[in-house]
């Protein structure tokens, strides 16, 4: 089992996930985490990533390094989506298989899930039909990573474990509108449209998809629940259980943000996936439930984004 001197690598630590994840660890005093950047080690590069295992030996890894991005960045750059996501997790599943790492937490995303599946997402759905086609890059490249993980537990009864968390966000999301996903980029319209006289903000799509967020320092907790004990499936969901339209999404938001004006619809524009929502009761089953609210949540990234929004692309943990 864990204890506060078990070293841990967590991959992708200076991202949103990874880097609550580490403050999280921090906090509980685990003393012998593992990090390095991605200009330290290209986790993309096979034979970089089996040197760093041989010589480091971490006994615990936590897969949070991906390239992400939203509708845009998927549609723009559908080869890096797949290809690299595969090449920063093979390398860091295999190193693990081959230096014996008893326990690896892979983080995946609910667009795992096909388009049509039946709401909530049950684990289940995986794979019974054709997935989203705006980010079937990224979809396929994590279900690739799904299932090298429960390959291992087959084979190698080794506790390799997979976690899909709903849409997140948080402290150190990213607020570039080129690649941002919904909230912030709500988050950031919102706040320069109050700015410059509570100027209209127009929002993409039709508003009326449904969607679940879950605040980031709730997953690093599902996170370490995880490390802490072992989980006896193969795949879980992450998130809150409750949805809500994109339409009150934008509403929390402008009214944390205090912005005044209209806001507008571009219909044009692709809504997505018309819900997604996750079925929970995997994790709940098991202890493990979500404590920060939405307003609560979007209150905090919006505190800590006034703070930081000089130099949110420069802050690194
Ligand atoms: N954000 C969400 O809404 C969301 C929702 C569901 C699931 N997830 C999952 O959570 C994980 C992390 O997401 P995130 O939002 O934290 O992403 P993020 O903020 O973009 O962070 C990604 C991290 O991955 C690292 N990375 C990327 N390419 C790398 C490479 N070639 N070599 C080494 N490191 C590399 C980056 O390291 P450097 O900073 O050092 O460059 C960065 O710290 C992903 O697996 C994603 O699927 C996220």
């Amino acid at each position: 089992m864990l204890n506060k001197e078990t070293k841990i690598f967590i991959a992708g630590h200076r991202g949103m996930v990874g880097g609550a994840i580490k403050r999280n660890l921090e906090e509980k005093g685990y003393s012998n985490l593992l990090v390095r950047t991605s200009s330290e080690l290209d986790l993309r590069n096979q034979a970089a990533v089996t040197a760093f295992f041989e010589e480091e030996k971490p006994e615990v890894v936590i897969d949070a390094a991906a390239r992400v991005g939203g509708i845009l960045a998927n549609n723009n750059f559908p080869y890096q989506f797949l290809m690299e996501n595969m090449q920063i997790q093979n390398n860091l599943i295999d190193a693990s298989l081959k230096t014996d790492v008893q326990k690896f937490i892979f983080l995946g995303s609910s667009c795992i899930y096909p388009k049509f599946a039946p709401q909530p997402l049950k684990e289940e759905y995986l794979l019974t039909d054709t997935l989203e086609p705006t980010n079937e890059w990224y979809a396929i490249a994590k279900i690739t990573g799904v299932k090298a993980c429960e390959a291992i537990r087959k084979q190698f009864d080794k506790d390799y474990v997979s976690l899909m968390p709903t849409n997140l966000y948080g402290t150190y999301d990213n607020f570039d509108l080129q690649t941002s996903h919904v909230l912030p980029a709500m988050m950031r319209k919102f706040h320069e449209a109050k700015e410059n006289g509570h100027v209209p903000v127009t929002l993409w799509g039709s508003g009326t998809p449904m969607r679940e967020f879950l605040f980031v320092d709730d997953l690093a907790e599902a996170v370490v629940f995880a490390l802490n004990n072992v989980l006896p499936d193969y795949l879980y969901n992450v998130g809150t259980g409750v949805d809500l339209r994109i339409k009150e999404l934008a509403e929390v938001i402008q009214k944390a943000v205090g912005h005044e004006g209209e806001i507008i619809w571009d219909s044009s524009k692709p809504d997505g996936t018309p819900r997604k929502l996750m079925d929970i009761s995997k994790m709940h089953a098991l202890g493990w439930s979500h404590k920060v609210a939405l307003k609560e949540g979007i209150e905090k990234t919006y505190a800590w984004f006034l703070e930081n929004q000089q130099n949110y692309k420069e802050v690194k943990l």
